[in-house]
């Protein structure tokens, strides 16, 4: 183990798991626990609760749960031993990793390093004589004043194999870490290791506490790829961050101005519009979504102008309004993107642009009443029927007012019967959704769709005795020491699925060879994910307390029938089958 348990044990005790969740998410008490929007997932209505008395959270919609340690990981996005550092320094508590073993893993911070240092010399190479070209490129071509390549940071990757790598070795970085962190590769050939990017401008991605996690480096010609980009490390995911965000944040809550391209941000800075930010090379996540939320209210989506650019604006406007965003939307005309928008007309019409961005609703509408002509009916039929399918989207009947009288002068005909047909449409979709849920569900009952544990549609009985099983074991010390003193026989593997084994076995080695068990040490060894469905296990079990012994021996009992039953079918054997079915006849008896 790399953290002492007992530092994770008073790590544990000097946190107070109200408190850390309560400085991220607004929560409400309700009864004896706390309520609130879960960070986790999109929702509109709070299924997210954190429990005092047990220092644990769980959210009812998207299974996401766990203590203190737990949330730090998944908000944060570290692994197990940073998020238990972060936690202990906010506790001030000094820690002191045991030898690190040999997991491979590079740290958070150790990328960070790495980063820093490899952005120092992309931006020495920028303006020394060897990046020339590339200096070139961004002030000439590209219009950038050296203050702004200074504040972006911004560099230059030489065309040599190793001119980067020869660099980090000097600074005490092995070519594995370099690998680790995307800025080498390793030759096939040769096992040598040689610099990733070449001969490419390069933009750090830097986060909101001013790291550097991640790098773009773009061509200076026409070659492809246009754009190399870092994959994810224990530091970075691309679809949690978003580039100049760092910067964006500090400038205004009113709005943030969405971009797709790293220049498009660039510029927009360059002209005074500094609350600009990009994603990094894929279509906006709802975790960007959510951690936008954390800055603003609004944010104005201002992607290219061509077909692509604006598919991607509709589907931004979707993301962003699951989050329940104030979302906003401008197209730049007679420029291809933001950035030659800005260079051609200035920052007073772009001004102008933004704060007659319009609504998601007259944005898709004005776009429906492009296509067709009023003046042909069959068109305005069509008109109106999609238009009556945007306007039923709306969750309110208000809006959905407004909007239908908005509309049906354009579409000559009368508010009153474009409101009943989007009444109609509006039950009709209710209808199928409803429909839709219930087949979901009685899948999801059937176990299917279950990625944390996949045995679980094998055999959803085994799995459900399982979950009780354990979530007894692991909140009851009484329960275990049955399990240890042979008082209930259960054993590794008489349990189902690789989830349910793998569980067992480190609560009763916990209980048996190490003082106990504990809840936080499991985050070790089980994902977010699975840490969620062991603490789902637990809270559902919570209101056995008095029963608990009784229902602990039906889930063995019930476990290891179907244990065999399953078994049986798998090997197909007929022998078993029917020596089981003779025992299940035998009990009756
Ligand atoms: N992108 C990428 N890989 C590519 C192309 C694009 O990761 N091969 C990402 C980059 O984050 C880029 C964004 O998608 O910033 C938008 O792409 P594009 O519009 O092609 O690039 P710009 O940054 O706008 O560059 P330019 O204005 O120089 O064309
Ligand atoms: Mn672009």
């Amino acid at each position: 183990m790399m953290i002492p348990r007992e530092v994770v044990e008073e790590v544990r005790h000097r946190t107070d798991i109200v408190e850390l969740i309560g400085s991220y998410v607004t929560l409400k008490r309700a009864g004896s626990n706390f309520g609130g929007l879960c960070p986790f997932h999109s929702e509109k209505t709070p299924s997210f609760t954190v429990f005092p008395d047990s220092q644990s959270f769980y959210c009812f919609g998207c299974g996401a749960g766990g203590d203190a340690i737990t949330f730090v990981m998944k908000n944060d996005n570290l692994d197990y031993p940073s998020a238990i550092e972060v936690l202990a320094s906010r506790a001030g508590i000094r820690v002191v990793r045991e030898q690190e073993k040999e997991k491979g893993g590079l740290t958070r911070s150790r990328v960070h390093d790495m980063n820093r240092e490899a952005a120092k010399f992309f931006h020495k190479c920028l303006l020394d004589p060897i990046g020339a070209e590339g200096l070139k490129y961004l002030t000439e071509k590209r219009g950038l004043s050296m203050a702004l390549i200074k504040h972006f940071g911004l560099g230059f990757a030489p065309g040599s194999f190793n001119m980067l790598t020869d660099y980090m070795h000097k600074k005490g970085f092995t070519d594995q870490e370099l690998a680790q962190g995307f800025l080498c590769g390793i030759s096939q050939k040769n096992g040598r290791a040689y610099d990733y990017f070449r001969n490419r401008v390069m933009f750090p991605i830097i986060d909101t506490a001013g790291n550097v996690i991640a790098f773009g480096g773009r061509v200076m010609d026409d070659s492809k790829p246009k754009y190399l980009n870092s994959s994810d490390t224990p530091a970075f995911q691309k679809r949690k961050n978003l580039f100049a965000l760092n910067f964006a944040k500090n400038y205004s809550t009113e709005r943030l101005i969405l971009c797709e391209g790293y220049m498009d941000v660039i510029s927009l800075h360059a002209y005074g519009f500094e609350n600009a930010v990009a994603t990094l090379g894929t279509a906006i996540t709802p975790e960007q979504a959510r951690l936008m939320t954390k800055y603003t209210k609004q944010v104005v989506i201002c992607y290219d102008a061509d077909e692509a650019g604006q598919r991607a604006a509709i589907k931004a406007m979707e993301v962003l309004g699951q989050v329940g965003m104030d979302v906003r939307v401008l197209h730049v005309t007679d420029a291809k993107d933001p950035d030659e928008f800005l260079r051609k007309f200035g920052d007073a019409r772009f001004r102008r642009l933004v704060e007659g961005s319009r609504t998601e609703f007259s944005y898709k509408s004005e776009k429906i009443f492009a296509k067709y002509s009023m003046d042909i009916p069959e068109e305005r039929i069509k008109a109106s029927e999609e238009l009556c399918a945007l306007i039923a989207l709306s969750p309110s009947k208000v809006e959905r007012e407004i909007y239908a009288s908005m509309v049906a002068d354009k579409l000559h005909i009368s508010a009153e019967s474009l409101k009943n047909d989007v009444e109609r449409t509006r039950s009709k979709k209710l209808r199928a959704a409803k429909q839709k849920e219930g087949k979901d569900a009685s899948l999801a009952a059937r176990g299917y769709g279950d990625r944390v544990n996949p045995d679980t549609a094998k055999n959803v009985q085994a799995v459900a005795a399982e979950e009780a099983i354990l979530g007894l074991l692991m909140l009851y010390p009484e329960h275990r020491r049955m399990i240890t003193s042979g008082t209930i026989v259960l054993g590794e593997d008489d349990f189902f699925s690789g989830l349910g084994k793998r569980t067992f076995a480190r609560v009763m080695q916990m209980e048996a060879e190490e003082g106990g068990f504990d809840y936080s040490l499991l985050g070790e060894d089980f994902s977010i994910d699975e840490m969620g469905r062991l603490q789902s296990m637990l809270q559902r079990r919570r209101a056995l307390a008095e029963n608990g012994t009784a229902v602990l021996r039906a889930s063995v009992e019930t476990l290891k029938q179907q244990k065999q039953r399953s078994d049986a079918r798998e090997s197909g054997d007929a022998v078993g089958s029917i020596k089981q079915l003779l025992d299940a006849k035998k009990k009756k008896i």
